[in-house]
């Protein structure tokens, strides 16, 4: 499947997008290691977070769906979920297979992992490393990526881990892992990066304590069952709020987003940019904090990109690099090198993209200078990742002709009703069948 986009004019609106990608997979795994009722609403039924779905009532877990948003998880205890020989597929999901290896080390049962195509080229040291540590058995394929056999019955050790990167996901497998360790975890982050796991923790009456970037828990805590709202997700908001921005004349505004400050580097990039973005309405659902989110179209400028908003803007990189190219001057990105092994290496496929769309893009080792121009018309792939394919197709609305993104079927992982969402603001994006 690709997208076919056609230059639009994108004007005034008000929208939700689905719910959040981070926060569904963690209302899964820890509603069902809840003791007691989790029911969880805004829950995001993207293919990413559906793996995790299937793989917790493969481990035995009674999860209702009253609604595709709505999840009623009957806990089964920190010691509750049941072996399964079936492999658990985790589809595309990074977040799936690092957060489950995890949960899964501290099990009296073993457990294999595997994913796509993409997943299984994506690193896992990073996770083996640490729970190894911890006294878990995880066999990788020899470049340490999937499919992962993960051993039961062995006895975990809480340890203190300083992580070699900033990653959320390295540090929530080893907090799970943590609930079944004995002693104290802790982990301390080179950057903030997203604390969903922390928050959900307290959330469930877990103790867990974050101070000066190292973040601490005691195992054998048991997590109670609890009303999980999920906020919607800034991560998808971003692809409206960059159409809102590249438009001529548009005033747009995103409900009920999650604006959770480990998450908002793409706001305070874009405002440094020029962008005219505001928070309306703030509040709390459950421990995460939510907003209105208003932008109206800008004339925005380039610059060096602080890279201090790296890890806290991580998944936004692909949107950024199109609003670098729509505004005046050049725009610096580094210290981005995760890009890298996300679910594509978003670095070499934005740049591709964007210079078959006549943007000039200077690769370096670990980010890009984007000069910014107007895009044309064309054809560009996506590498099946989703962020890449969202981020050509919202480029397109504004290029000087139709722009075709081939190999679109990942965008139903994050985003479904993607297109339909587009075309409420204006933008002409639609699923056409391979050439
Ligand atoms: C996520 C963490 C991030 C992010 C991913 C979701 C999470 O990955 O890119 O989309 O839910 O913890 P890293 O923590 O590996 O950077």
């Amino acid at each position: 499947m690709r997208f076919q986009v056609t230059p639009s004019k994108v004007q005034d609106a008000s929208v939700t997008v689905p719910g959040d990608k981070s926060v569904s997979h963690r209302a899964l795994m820890l509603g069902s290691i809840a003791e007691g009722r989790t029911d969880v609403s805004g829950f995001l039924a993207g293919e990413d977070c559906l793996a995790t779905l299937g793989a917790m009532k493969a481990l035995g877990v009674e999860i209702a769906q009253p609604s595709a948003t709505e999840m009623s998880i009957e806990g089964v205890g920190l010691h509750g979920l049941q072996g399964t020989q079936a492999e658990l597929d985790l589809g595309n999901s990074g977040t799936a297979m690092r957060l489950m290896a995890g949960l899964l080390s501290g099990q009296p049962f073993s457990s294999v992992l595997t994913g796509d195509a993409s997943l299984s080229g994506r690193p896992m040291s990073r996770i083996i490393k640490p729970l190894t540590m911890m006294g878990a058995a995880i066999e990788s394929d020899c470049d340490g990526t999937p499919p992962l056999q993960i051993s039961g019955g062995l006895k975990l050790r809480g340890i203190h881990y300083d992580l070699p990167m900033a990653s959320a996901q390295v540090k929530s497998a080893i907090l799970l892992a943590g609930l079944y360790a004995s002693g104290t975890t802790s982990v301390r982050e080179p950057a903030v990066t997203r604390d969903h796991t922390e928050r959900m923790f307290a959330l469930m009456g877990v103790a867990v304590n974050s101070v000066d970037g190292t973040i601490t828990l005691e195992g054998g805590q048991q997590p109670q069952g609890c009303n999980v709202r999920v906020p919607a997700d800034l991560s998808s908001a971003s692809f409206v709020m960059l159409a809102a921005l590249l438009a001529e004349k548009a005033d747009i505004q995103i409900l009920n987003v999650g604006v959770n400050p480990t998450r908002t580097g793409v706001i305070d990039i874009l405002q440094a940019m020029g962008a005219d973005i505001s928070l309306l309405n703030p509040q709390l659902l459950g421990e995460e904090p939510v907003a209105d989110i208003r932008v109206r179209s800008s004339r925005l400028h380039g610059g060096p990109v602080d890279p201090a908003l790296v890890s806290l803007a991580i998944d936004e990189f692909p949107v950024l690099f199109v609003a670098a190219a729509a505004a005046d001057g050049s725009t610096t990105f580094s210290g981005i090198g995760e890009l890298r092994v996300k679910e594509s290496d978003r670095i070499s496929a934005m740049a591709n993209g964007m210079q078959t769309l006549g943007i000039r893009v200077d690769e370096t080792d670990d980010g890009a200078i984007v000069h910014g121009g107007h895009f044309t018309g064309g054809t560009v792939q996506s590498y099946a990742d989703h962020r890449v394919a969202m981020s050509l197709a919202v480029a397109g609305t504004v290029a000087s002709d139709e722009v075709f993104v081939d190999d679109v079927e990942s965008v139903d992982t994050s985003f479904p009703g993607f297109c339909d969402l587009m075309a409420a603001l204006g933008a002409d994006i639609s699923v056409a069948g391979d050439r």
